[in-house]
């Protein structure tokens, strides 16, 4: 093995001090050196020739005449203790499919959230959810399509409750027996919001019940306060509700539907035997109803759902891309009816699935007290559902459409999603900075570093870690053909012929970095062609 010696001389010696030190420092390392051994005795073959040359000379193999002579390294002690060799992570493991490349540990980055759960050394996480946030094509939606398709292999599933923009339906088309279910837009599909779901085999589970009522009448009272602009409705209004509801549960063998309710309530409101007050509340409530009834939701929840969730298909997507282009509320209308839907037939934890729900647009459907309830208790007992909620934010922003300011809707908002235990942080905009410092307790640091992260690069919080994951620099051609959201942007751009909006967060995009280059990061990783500018 090699020797080296490090001495260290004091600043402040004679000249000849440093020599008589010099040289003492000589014969000791020599003196150290232990007997020179013969080639036998290490065990090396003997040279083909003998002598200081080798075969080289003669048949233009090595030759060895000289030692190659390495300069000795000189540095301060200061220096010195920055070339410290063990900074390399070791990273979260191999368990799952790759999602990208550590950046930290120079590996490849494999996760699951059901992995990392059932890890039990100090890299555990306690949940399976993960929220992921992110500027304007930073590549939330592109990094979480590559870990929904490269999981499907591990035998999880995915389910994506309302697509927007249409976007997952490629990607649910590209895979063997994925599924869509088209609302509106000619489509004949009908979703019942307020279907039990499967029923479980353990039918005395307290929760599953519970559940069961919570998820309808909030459901219920979502649809309803968010019809009337935001406005609670009274007590008198929610026991009418609660009282349709009930009735319409009995009445039709625990297979409510909007219709079968809104029957009920005007029955409240036309039947003498009722509280005058009772009956004055159910006006209300009856002709929010009457708009999915005969107005112009009508033919999309009001009845038995005509299609049935698919259990078995490795994804699941809902496309509400007709419904969103409508209006804001029938988009908010409509999420809350397709999640409930979707909540109520994946909540089946005999099945023994393992299962991503993606929520795209995040909030839309959050803006009552009683359904940010709901969704803080889904959050808590999704993973005994095998469910892994994959909640997407394009800025903390977003959640300042929940509620007034300081209301206890949105601090409800801001506590659910700064809880939620996983993380991948994408690229942020400064305006974000505080928000990720104060709401997500991101350390300063890294905040600075979210501010400079390339496009599909993330930091990863799993359980008490962080990691900094490139995902683009895995995919496969089919990956990128498949998730790339340029097209629509471009065809809408030339086809109707109106001026393209930016969006402001995109300028930030081509805005000048204060920092140079991204070495600090991943400047070892050159860009790839994908990212070049188009
Ligand atoms: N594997 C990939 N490699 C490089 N670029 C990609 C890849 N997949 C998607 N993209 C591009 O990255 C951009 C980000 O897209 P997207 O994931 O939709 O952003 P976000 O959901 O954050 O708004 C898009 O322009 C898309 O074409
Ligand atoms: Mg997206």
């Amino acid at each position: 093995m090699a020797r080296r010696v490090l001495f260290f001389e004091p600043g402040d010696l004679s000249k000849r001090d440093r020599g008589a030190m010099r040289r003492q420092v000589a014969r000791d390392a020599h003196e150290e050196r232990p007997p020179k051994k013969r080639r036998r005795e290490r065990a090396l073959p003997e040279a083909a020739v003998s002598g200081p040359f080798g075969p080289g000379l003669a048949e233009g193999g090595y030759w060895n005449l000289a030692r190659p002579s390495i300069p000795a390294h000189q540095a301060t002690s200061r220096q010195i203790a920055g070339i410290y060799p063990f900074v390399a992570d070791a990273g979260l493991g191999h368990h799952g499919p790759i999602l990208g490349v550590d950046l930290n540990a120079d590996a490849l980055f494999h996760f699951s959230p059901w992995e990392a759960y059932a890890n039990k050394t100090d890299r555990q996480t306690l949940s399976t959810n993960v929220l992921v946030l992110g500027a304007y094509r930073a590549g939330k939606s592109a990094t979480i399509k590559t870990l929904v398709t490269r999981s499907l292999a591990f035998g999880h599933q995915a389910v994506v409750p309302s697509d927007p923009k249409g976007e997952w339906v490629t990607v649910a088309e590209a895979i063997p027996d994925g599924v869509v279910i088209r609302i509106g837009g000619g489509s004949t599909a009908r979703l019942n919001p307020l279907d039990r779901g499967p029923r479980r085999a353990d039918a005395d589970d307290h929760q599953d019940e519970k559940m069961v009522r919570q998820r309808r009448i909030t459901t219920l009272v979502s649809l309803v306060e968010m019809a009337l602009g935001s406005t609670k409705l009274t007590a008198v209004e929610h026991a009418a509700l609660h009282e349709a509801l009930e009735r319409s549960i009995r009445s039709t063998g625990d297979r409510p539907t909007l219709r079968n309710v809104y029957e009920h309530l005007g029955a409240i409101v036309e039947d003498a035997g009722t509280d005058f007050r009772m009956s004055d509340g159910a006006v209300q409530p009856r002709f929010v109803l009457r708009r999915f009834v005969d107005g112009d939701l009508s033919g999309l929840f009001e009845d038995e759902s005509t299609v049935a969730f698919d259990a078995d298909a490795p994804i699941v997507v809902v496309d509400t891309s007709e419904l969103f282009s409508r209006s804001e509320l029938v988009a908010q209308l409509t999420q809350v009816c397709t999640t409930a839907w979707i909540q109520a037939v994946v909540s089946d934890r005999s099945a023994k699935r393992t299962r991503y729900l993606i929520r795209e647009e995040g909030w839309r459907d959050m803006t009552s007290l009683a359904a940010l309830q709901m969704f803080q208790q889904w959050l808590k007992l999704s993973r005994h559902y095998g469910i892994s909620n994959i909640v997407i934010l394009h800025k903390m922003g977003d959640l300042d459409a929940v509620g007034d300011a300081d209301s206890r809707e949105r601090n409800l908002a801001y506590s659910i999603v700064g809880d939620i235990e996983n993380k991948f942080i994408f690229r942020a905009n400064h305006q974000e900075a505080a928000a990720l410092r104060d709401r997500l307790n991101i350390p300063a640091t890294h905040v600075e570093d979210a501010r400079r992260l390339r496009m599909g690069v993330f930091l990863a919080y799993v359980g008490q870690y962080a990691y900094v994951v490139d995902c683009f620099a895995t995919s496969t051609d089919w990956e990128y053909e498949l998730f790339a959201t340029d097209s629509a942007l471009e065809q809408n751009d030339e086809g109707d012929g109106k001026p393209y909006l930016f969006d402001p967060d995109e300028l930030d995009r081509f805005w000048p970095d204060d920092s140079p280059t991204d070495t600090s990061l991943d400047g070892w990783l050159s860009p790839t062609w994908k990212e070049t500018p188009q």
